[in-house]
């Protein structure tokens, strides 16, 4: 990215965080005011496709179009399977589980505020928009998750076959002969994922809104999390608490980070199936560096980490607390701790019983429970039948 660019990135951010702030600071909830400037600020956002320009109309198909099995080569499986608005657009398992049966190599990410986000999915530092996210679970094989690999003219066969579907379809890209194509199924389910926003936690009312909310708990567990002592906000900063604003080794900026989770049999490794960022660039250095997590909704996604190897926050405290994870047996066996590509920022610390609770409590109060059940992105199947 040259100057030029890195100045207009600037600008726009900029216009885009007092666009949403200034007038959500006063009376209402930022989520409504936000969601009802939406469409006008999305227009010309930088974090968008250009080639899909948003409108209403296709981010209301595309919600249909994530709910419905018919996606999956074998009709089990939709976006929404593994991506339920109940856990925050989670699935709840460790790792997902494809149309066949087998398991991801990942825990599924929460969908929310993606419009914000620099760069999609826990290691591919290649993919910035959903658009281009979406061929993954769609074409990949190994594993299958919605199998349309071999499976891409049945499955738009049956997107054809239903009226409801034609009809939106021709409505929505009027200008085009043919509109049910692949492209256009990507399209439509990006731009209903870039109306999904989670902006109204507790946290978010007493820090934008001033509201007088937070516990006792609360308060003590925020201090600690933005103090340098455990220098959580260094890496879980920004709208999303996902923006690091710490360097590489190399001094560059940097989104993906070792926590220490593994270092097996001593190798400095991560696990074979999955090593992080490494599985894209080949670096060796990259191995175990996974794009930082969102703290946000962390009461629904459950389990946590990019494997779903921690079941509570509270063992993901005692990863931080003790500088890395030891894992004494079985096929993961070995001390992250000693792994040496951590980030020297988990080098533990100790806490107090109480301020642990604490911390646990503040992260709690950063879930938006309005979101689980927003009307704007429930199941529209289930919404027409009980309509
Ligand atoms: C079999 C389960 C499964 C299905 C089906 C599935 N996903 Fe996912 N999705 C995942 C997992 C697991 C990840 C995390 C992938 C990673 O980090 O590499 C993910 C990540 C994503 C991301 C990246 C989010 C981020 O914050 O980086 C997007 C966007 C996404 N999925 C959209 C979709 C859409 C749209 C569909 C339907 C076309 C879909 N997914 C179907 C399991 C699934
Ligand atoms: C050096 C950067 C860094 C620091 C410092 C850091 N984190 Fe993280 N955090 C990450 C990364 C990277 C992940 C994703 C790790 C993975 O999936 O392998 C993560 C994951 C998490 C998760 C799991 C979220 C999920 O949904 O899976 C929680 C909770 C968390 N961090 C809380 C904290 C707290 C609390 C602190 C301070 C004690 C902290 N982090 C400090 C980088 C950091």
């Amino acid at each position: 990215m040259n100057r030029k660019h890195l100045i207009t990135l600037f600008l726009l951010v900029f216009a885009a965080l007092s666009f949403y702030f200034l007038p959500a600071r006063k009376s209402k909830a930022p989520v409504d005011s936000f969601n009802n400037l939406l469409p006008a600020f999305i227009k010309d956002s930088f974090f968008l496709e250009a080639a899909n320009p948003f409108t209403q109309q296709k981010a209301d198909l595309g919600r249909y179009l994530f709910y419905d099995r018919r996606l999956s080569f074998n009709t089990t499986k939709s976006c929404a399977s593994c991506h339920d608005p109940k856990f925050s657009f989670t699935d709840g398992y460790r790792r997902s589980v494809g149309a066949l049966g087998d398991l991801h190599q990942r825990n599924s990410t929460p969908l929310i505020n993606l419009v914000f986000k620099k760069h999609l999915t826990a290691g591919d530092s290649s993919l910035h928009f959903p658009e281009q996210q979406i061929a993954n679970p769609m074409f990949h094989d190994h594993p299958v998750e919605l199998g349309w690999k071999g499976n891409e003219t049945d499955i738009l066969g049956r997107i054809a076959s239903d009226d409801f579907y034609r009809e939106q379809f021709n409505i929505v890209f009027s200008a085009e002969k043919n509109p049910i194509t692949t492209q256009n199924v990507q399209y439509c389910i990006a731009s209903f994922l870039k109306t999904i926003l989670s902006f109204n936690s507790v946290y978010d009312r007493f820090y934008y809104l001033n509201e007088k909310l937070l516990t006792a708990s609360q308060s003590n567990g925020m201090k600690l999390f933005f103090s340098d002592k455990l220098s959580c906000y260094k890496c879980h900063g920004g709208l999303d608490f996902a923006t690091p604003s710490v360097n590489d080794e190399e001094g560059h900026p940097a989104y993906y980070f070792n926590t220490g989770l593994y270092n097996i049999n001593g190798t400095n490794s991560y696990p074979l199936q999955d090593r992080g960022l490494m599985e894209y660039t080949r670096h060796e250095t990259d191995n175990g560096k996974f794009r930082v997590a969102t703290l946000r909704n962390l009461a629904f996604t459950a389990p946590y980490y990019h494997d779903g190897s921690a079941a509570t926050l509270s063992e993901v405290i005692d990863n931080y607390l003790n500088g890395g994870r030891v894992i004494e047996k079985g096929i993961a066996k070995g001390d992250g701790r000693l792994n040496l590509y951590k980030h020297k920022l988990i080098n533990g610390f100790s806490l107090m019983e109480e301020e642990r609770n604490d911390l646990i409590n503040f992260l709690l109060c950063l879930s938006d429970s309005s979101l689980v059940t927003n009307k704007n992105y429930t199941n529209p199947f289930q919404d027409d039948e009980t309509k």
